[in-house]
């Protein structure tokens, strides 16, 4: 069974396998880590997930039997991020992905957005991010803008309140 879970010092070993797949570099989207973050010790790794609880916005775990198999979080409508980055980013370590694990939990973090007032969500993704594209057709979500960002170029979509749940 998926679940979504909040960040908790007691996945430290399961999260930390997760985190070995996708190698170095702080490329986990959803994950909510630094540079300045010690995710390898069992105390900066509790230092972090408390500064994760603590923040503003959410940040869940995708995990199914034990094995952490994503990360998801949702930015709350005043962080400056938002603008950006759009209000949710995600991860699924490279062994997960391919299996619905990423529209999953994105329909549950839709449903938390509803329930608190966030309407439209705003998802930011680059033009090459076949996965998320084909999220965003799924959940009918309209494509805003496209835009330039340096070398790469990102799509701005708008997901409503009234969005289609998929399948
Ligand atoms: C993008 C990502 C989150 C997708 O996760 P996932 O669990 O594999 O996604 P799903 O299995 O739910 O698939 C969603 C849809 O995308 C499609 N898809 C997923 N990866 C794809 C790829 N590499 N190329 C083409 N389509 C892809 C799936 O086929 C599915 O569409 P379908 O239902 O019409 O078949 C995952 O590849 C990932 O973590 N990538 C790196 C981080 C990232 O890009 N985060 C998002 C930033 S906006």
């Amino acid at each position: 069974m998926l679940e979504l879970v909040r960040p908790q010092v007691g996945l430290h070993e399961a999260w930390s396998d997760a985190h070995a797949e996708w190698g170095p570099g702080l490329h986990e989207d959803g994950f909510g880590i630094t540079p300045y973050d010690d995710v390898e010790t069992d105390d900066g790794f509790r230092t972090w997930a408390g500064r994760l609880i603590a923040r503003r916005g959410a940040y869940w775990w995708i995990v199914q039997d034990g094995r952490v198999l994503g990360g998801i979080a949702l930015r709350s409508p005043g962080d400056e991020g938002v603008q950006q980055l759009g209000h949710v980013g995600y991860g699924i370590r490279p062994s997960a992905r391919g299996r619905g694990v990423a529209t999953w939990a994105l329909g549950q973090v839709l449903s938390h957005a509803s329930r608190i007032g966030i309407d439209p969500v705003v998802i930011v993704c680059r033009e090459d991010n076949a996965g998320t594209i084909a999220m965003m057709e799924h959940y009918s979500a309209t494509l805003v803008s496209t835009e330039r960002r340096g070398s790469v170029r990102v799509r701005r979509y708008a997901v409503s309140r009234s969005h289609k749940r998929p399948g």
